[in-house]
């Protein structure tokens, strides 16, 4: 008989008083658009979007939180960043870790803004570089091996989603061992998780709408 786990009811493991605050905050003053805003001709459109975070559950942050701390990660990729939820998350483990660096995308200017505000609140701000513009291009050289990387992605019109373009980027950076996990469960970038050919194994979660969590392991 499967058991009933209500989201989000247990303690974060971030302890630091100054994250939980601004973690709160966002958490408190999130929006969602109305359905007809995805009918329009701008529905894919990132800028027409640029007040809403759309940002991850409290349990996918606690989880990256736990994990990036479990593994001692110090180089953290976040795809994308939008006004910086996940980035908190990422960026606390960092400075918990006793150094590192996460490193962001976002597209939208007025985000990366709000973002940078958001970790300066945190007292985290010395832990991240949010890159601006398009992740597919930003993210082409992260400087060494990854640790953990999140694909939080966008709707596009047409084509492969960007969260398969981007996990097909970052696969070769990521290191043996490291961690990637999915928010949106897009099918192509299932597709390529789940064929052993690419060299990951995968769980999916029951967290949102299902919450994919894969293992780098050739
Ligand atoms: C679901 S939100 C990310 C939420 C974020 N992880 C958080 O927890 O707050 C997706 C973001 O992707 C951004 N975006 C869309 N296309 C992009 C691209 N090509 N490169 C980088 N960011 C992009 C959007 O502006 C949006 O802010």
């Amino acid at each position: 008989m499967p058991r009933e786990v209500p989201q989000g009811t247990g303690p974060s493991p971030i302890r630091d008083p100054r994250v939980l605050e601004v973690i709160e905050r966002l958490n408190a003053t999130r929006r969602h658009p109305q359905d007809d805003a995805f009918a329009g001709p701008s529905r894919h459109d990132a800028d027409a979007f640029a007040d809403y975070g759309f940002s991850i559950h409290p349990d996918q942050g606690d989880l990256i939180y736990l994990l990036c701390r479990g593994m001692g990660a110090t180089r953290v990729v976040d795809f994308a960043t939008s006004i910086g939820m996940s980035a908190l998350y990422f960026a606390a483990a960092m400075r918990d870790n006793g150094g590192g660096r996460v490193i962001g995308a976002e597209l939208v200017q007025a985000k990366v803004d709000t973002a940078r505000r958001n970790l300066a609140d945190a007292g985290l701000a010395d832990y991240a570089d949010i890159r601006v513009g398009d992740a597919r291009e930003t993210l082409r050289d992260l400087g060494g091996p990854v640790d953990f990387a999140l694909i939080d992605g966008w709707p596009l019109p047409e084509g492969p989603s960007l969260a398969r373009q981007v996990i097909e980027i970052l696969a070769p950076q990521l290191r043996i061992g490291g961690y990637v996990l999915n928010d949106n469960a897009e099918p192509d970038f299932l597709a390529y998780i789940r064929d052993p050919a690419n060299g990951f194994m995968s769980v999916t979660l029951p967290i949102k709408r299902g919450t994919e969590l894969a293992l780098k392991i050739g």
